[in-house]
């Protein structure tokens, strides 16, 4: 099982090829530079690793790959290009993008390559989209929905990776609409906000804002539902927002949080899924470290794609694996979650 990094010397790429190394892997570096791929090959540990020196449009530099984890982001710059090579390659492909824009057009503009190239593409393994479709999936399943809301509240000691800034920076003026919420088959960006404040794990009522949650866009694919709306804490919201971002000021932040830092990162996420009959059912999921944990979920979701390929296409996580199955491997590896009155096992 051969896995490819596109990206690697990344911040983000780089904690996926410590995840490799972790797990015992073989893995492949991508990337545009061979100093650069070298110096992270080093950093990590994984020093003897191969390297492939290609653009985003990577395809030549993808024989004998079985899977590629793509971390070079901002995506809605290079992120198509990069899955593209994937299909043309005729290899598994993961990302780890939140960008919600990026997310619909992927599915959009990707999916029919995928089926007839007999591949899956599965972006947006990350705990900002993964875990929501995840967890509406298992919620679908106990309750028929008209209402989703996906809340989010972020606890981001040492801030943002410059990756992550960046791919901010790119999507601004869209993240200050609030994102789509999907309303009745349309998407709008005009939506008023479903909740002004929800009660997160520990009984605490928090203030939020309507934000561009990734995974409103792929629960729609697999969850008959009326509205789907994400909701992020009010200051992270309002800080991502209201950020003054530029290219120098991004250039001049450190490479990413460290990882006593990103230790000390928490994320919560309570997904409530309500009926037309007002019944509800909840699931609320916890962990730290926003950059380890999409390296872990990502390397796993690879290595599933690799030993079970689901079908092939453009796919959501929950479509692409068993929900229960995997929230239970990333409940091994530091996530707490639970779905109200039904423990996870
Ligand atoms: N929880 C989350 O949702 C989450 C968490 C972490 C990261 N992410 C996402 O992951 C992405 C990467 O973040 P990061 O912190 O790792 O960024 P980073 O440290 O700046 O690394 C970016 C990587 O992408 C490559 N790259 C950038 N633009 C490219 C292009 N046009 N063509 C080919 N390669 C390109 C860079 O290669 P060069 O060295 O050749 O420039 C580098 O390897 C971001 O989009 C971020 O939003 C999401």
């Amino acid at each position: 099982m051969k896995i490819a990094v596109y990206g690697a010397n990344g911040y983000q790429g780089k904690l996926v090829l410590a995840e490799l190394a972790r797990r015992g892997m073989e893995m492949v570096l991508i990337g545009r530079s061979r100093e650069r791929l070298s110096a992270a090959a080093s950093q990590v540990g994984v020093a003897d690793a191969e390297i492939r020196i290609a653009d985003a449009d990577c395809s030549h530099a993808l024989a004998s790959v079985d899977a590629l984890i793509n971390c070079a982001g901002p995506y809605t710059v290079s992120g198509q290009a990069v899955a593209r090579a994937a299909i043309t390659a005729g290899c598994q492909y993961v990302d780890l993008s939140g960008e919600q824009l990026y997310v619909k057009e992927f599915f959009d503009d990707l999916g029919p390559d995928a089926e007839r190239a007999g591949v899956a593409l599965v972006p947006m393994m990350t705990e900002s989209g993964a875990i929501d479709d995840l967890l509406a999936a298992l919620l679908a399943a106990r309750l028929q929905p008209a209402e989703i809301a996906l809340a989010h509240k972020n606890l981001n000691t040492g801030g943002l990776s410059r990756g992550s800034a960046r791919s901010a920076l790119k999507t601004i003026d869209f993240l200050r609409t609030g994102g789509l919420a999907y309303e009745d088959g349309k998407w709008r960006t005009d939506a008023p906000a479903l909740r002004k404040s929800v009660t997160f794990l520990g009984g605490e009522d928090v203030p939020v804002v309507k934000f561009a949650m990734p995974a409103v866009v792929t629960i729609p694919r697999h969850v008959d539902v009326q509205r789907v709306q994400g909701l992020l804490d009010a200051e992270t919201g309002e800080r991502v927002t209201a950020a003054a971002l530029s290219e120098e000021l991004i250039e001049a932040m450190p490479e990413g949080p460290s990882e006593e830092d990103r230790r000390a990162q928490r994320f919560t996420i309570v997904v409530d899924a309500t009926a037309d009959d007002g019944s509800s059912v909840q699931a609320t999921a916890t962990g730290n470290d926003a950059y380890r944990t999409p390296a872990v979920m990502a390397v796993e979701a690879a290595r599933r794609l690799i030993a079970d390929p689901p079908k092939p296409g453009v796919l959501a996580p929950a479509q692409a694996f068993s929900p229960a199955d995997f929230l239970d491997f990333l409940g091994r590896n530091g996530l707490t979650w639970a779905i109200a009155g039904w423990e996870a096992r």
